[in-house]
C-alpha cells in the first residue's frame, strides 16, 4: 500500500542519503558549475531542521510503500516580486523516490499533493529548479501540466 505522510525529523538521515545520491548526480552531469566534494560535505540536516522548524513556510512529504520509505517531496511557500500575477509560490525544492519504487506513480503522487496542500493555502502557482539533463523529472511535470516559461543561462570564465 502507498502512503503519503508529513515527515518529521526523524526522518533527516533516510533523506540526507537520498539527497546526496542526487546532488553528486547533479555534479557528475554538471561539473562546470557544481562541486561534488562540497555537496557531500552540504549541511542537510540544518536546512532540513529549519524546514521541520518553520511549519508555516515549509512542509515536508513521505511516501511509504508498505511502511517502507520510498521518497518525499520538500516544498517551501515563497513570495515573489508583486508584478507576478500570483506572488505566493509553492517552490517544490527536492523530490526523490528511491529506485526501487520508480515508475510508480509516487513522484506523480508526491507532486499532486503538493498541489493540494497549495490549493488549501490559496497559493496559484507552483515553481520548481529543474536540471536540462534531467529528463525524467520534465516528462513527469510536462505530464502534469507544468510548463517552463524561462531558464537560466550560464558561462564560466576560463
Ligand atoms: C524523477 C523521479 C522523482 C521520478 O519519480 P517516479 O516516482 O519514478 O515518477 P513517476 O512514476 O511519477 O513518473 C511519472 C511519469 O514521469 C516520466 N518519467 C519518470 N521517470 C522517467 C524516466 N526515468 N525516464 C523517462 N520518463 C520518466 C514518465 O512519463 C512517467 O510516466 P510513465 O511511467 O507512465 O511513463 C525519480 O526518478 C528520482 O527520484 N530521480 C532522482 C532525483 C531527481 O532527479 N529528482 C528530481 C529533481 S530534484
Amino acid at each position: 500500500m502507498i502512503k503519503i505522510r508529513k515527515g518529521n525529523i526523524d526522518n533527516i538521515p533516510q533523506i540526507k542519503k537520498c539527497l546526496i545520491v542526487s546532488w553528486v548526480d547533479h555534479a557528475k552531469n554538471v561539473s562546470e558549475l557544481l562541486d561534488e566534494e562540497r555537496m557531500r560535505k552540504s549541511d542537510i540536516e540544518g536546512y532540513y531542521k529549519k524546514a521541520f522548524d518553520n511549519v508555516k513556510e515549509a512542509f515536508i512529504l513521505i511516501v511509504e510503500v508498505d511502511g517502507k520509505f520510498a521518497g518525499f517531496l520538500r516544498a517551501d511557500i515563497q513570495k515573489i516580486p508583486d508584478f507576478f500575477k500570483f506572488n505566493n509560490i509553492l517552490y517544490l525544492d527536492d523530490c526523490y523516490v528511491l529506485p526501487e519504487f520508480r515508475r510508480m506513480g509516487i513522484a506523480t503522487f508526491l507532486i499532486k499533493e503538493a498541489e493540494k496542500i497549495a490549493r488549501k493555502n490559496k497559493i496559484k502557482r507552483l515553481q520548481g529548479r529543474v536540471y536540462s539533463y534531467n529528463k525524467s523529472i520534465q516528462k513527469l511535470l510536462v505530464k502534469l501540466g507544468y510548463t517552463s516559461p524561462h531558464s537560466t543561462w550560464d558561462k564560466v570564465l576560463i
